[in-house]
């Protein structure tokens, strides 16, 4: 979404500073219930070889930041947080994005150069799938050699994307640490604008 404006700098060096990874976050992420012991021992399968999945790990953002983002990004946003995925592989596991939301997604380091989301459709299951269903069995996938390989792409750095998270979806070749921002939307509050072009 190139009409979307870059992201200050003094918040990029924010991002940086909340999202450093920090051993004890695991503790907490399990204890407030979002995230679980199996979440941070996920072993996945790719091309025959069983590895420990990455993980993604969050930080609070200001209410600068989010102020900056109600007015130049998304009036009626209802979460925001910088990310980072750490790790001792190269993948993290094929999985949906949690439900009730798309996401508006900047990336600011990629990781390795080689970093990219490989999106994936489950035999006999929807390419996308429903974005509001908690229990849906395909929440997480943990052999991606089980999966039909629909697309990779490398997200461009330092732009804003709409990502829609209910397509399986993993990133692989990636060993580094990749930091992104993302701004979470209810869908309901999301409409497209269609314009011809003058
Ligand atoms: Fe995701």
């Amino acid at each position: 979404m190139p009409h979307l404006p870059t992201v200050p700098e003094k918040f990029i060096q924010l991002a940086r500073t909340v999202a450093c990874p920090r051993s004890i976050d695991q503790n907490i992420l399990i204890s407030m219930g979002v995230h679980n012991e199996y979440y941070f021992n996920r072993q996945v399968i790719k091309d025959g070889k069983l590895v420990t999945s990455r993980i993604q790990q969050y930080g609070k953002m200001s209410n600068e930041w989010e102020q900056w983002c109600r007015k130049n990004i998304f009036p009626n946003f209802y979460d925001t947080s910088a990310r980072i995925s750490t790790g001792t592989s190269d993948t993290h596991g094929a999985h949906l994005d949690y439900p009730g939301k798309v996401r508006l997604y900047y990336l600011i380091d990629q990781g390795d150069e080689t970093a990219e989301t490989v999106f994936y459709m489950k035999p006999g299951r929807p390419v996308v799938h429903s974005i509001q269903d908690p229990e849906d069995p395909d929440r997480i996938v943990d052999s991606h050699d089980d999966l039909i390989e629909l697309e990779r792409v490398q997200f461009p750095v330092k732009q804003w994307i709409l990502f829609n998270g209910h397509v399986l979806h993993a990133v692989e070749n990636n060993s580094g640490p990749r930091l992104n921002l993302t701004v979470d939307i209810d869908p309901a509050n999301f409409s497209f604008l269609i314009r011809p072009q003058t």
